[in-house]
């Protein structure tokens, strides 16, 4: 595998006295996009939370780039999050009283990129997602698949080593959550942006190169990238390797 950009090691968590994790290992590598599958309730978005530092584990190790995440101070965490972690979540994570392109470019000016550079950058990366054109309207004048293709580019703004997704595709309909995920796979390629997909559809898992599942809070397999054979044209023409 490529050299791993985060890693979790025997995670553990509980909430009071629920445990919902148990000893879980995974590793993402630079580039590749893993899928964690699991039922409802199985403990993902737990996982995802550990894994960007928003939740401390009650046992185990978090590895960010070669750094020890979950001892880090709160502050600290927060700082390696912005700078080398993009998020997507299922709905509502973007400010609705920004616009589109001052979304996106909240990750840079956040770190002190200066704005007209910013603004490039940003405007190029919805360029590259394909919905620049709405860069100036406000999140209520574009529509969820345009809002979501919004906070992949948010994502990838800043080109960090890892973005976390979870359920990206969770409120839009089959056609339009394809289309997000051949962007967010195809730039995430491009970039070396390692990606975890936190999903319960087999379908959305299919873009990703391997599978992670989960069952109450325990990994219990997983795949090297065996899925429907239906998906797998999709896949590789996001990878580039068909589909001229
Ligand atoms: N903040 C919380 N407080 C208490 N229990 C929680 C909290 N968040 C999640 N849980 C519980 O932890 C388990 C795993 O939840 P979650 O990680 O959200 O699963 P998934 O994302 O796979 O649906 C569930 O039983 C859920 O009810
Ligand atoms: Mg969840």
């Amino acid at each position: 595998m490529s050299k791993l950009v985060l890693e979790g090691r025997g995670l553990r968590h509980a909430y009071g006295s629920t445990p919902v994790l148990d000893d879980v290992d995974i590793a993402l590598g630079a580039g590749e996009v893993v899928a964690v599958m699991g039922p409802s309730g199985s403990g993902k978005s737990t996982l995802l939370h550990l894994l960007a530092g928003l939740l401390r584990p009650s046992g185990g190790e978090i590895w960010l780039a070669g750094e020890r995440l979950d001892t880090l101070s709160e502050r600290k965490r927060s700082e390696r999050r912005l700078a080398r972690m993009g998020f997507v979540f299922q709905f509502g994570d973007l400010v609705p009283e920004l616009t589109v392109v001052e979304n996106v470019e909240l990750p840079l000016r956040l770190t002190g990129v200066r704005a007209s550079r910013s603004r490039a950058r940003a405007i190029a990366m919805l360029d590259r997602l394909g919905v620049a054109e709405h860069a100036d309207k406000r999140l209520s004048e574009v529509s969820g698949g345009q809002a979501q293709r919004a906070a992949v580019a948010r994502a990838l703004v800043h080109a960090p080593p890892v973005i976390l997704a979870d359920e990206p595709t969770g409120a839009l309909d089959t056609t339009t959550g394809e289309l997000v995920l051949e962007a967010l796979v195809g730039a995430a390629k491009e970039q070396k942006t390692a990606v975890l997909l936190v999903t319960h559809e087999l379908r959305v898992a299919s873009w990703a190169s391997r599978d992670v599942l989960l069952r109450d809070g325990r990994i219990v397999g997983g795949s090297p990238g065996a899925h429907e054979p239906a998906l797998m044209g999709a896949r590789r023409a996001a990878e580039g390797q068909g589909v001229g």
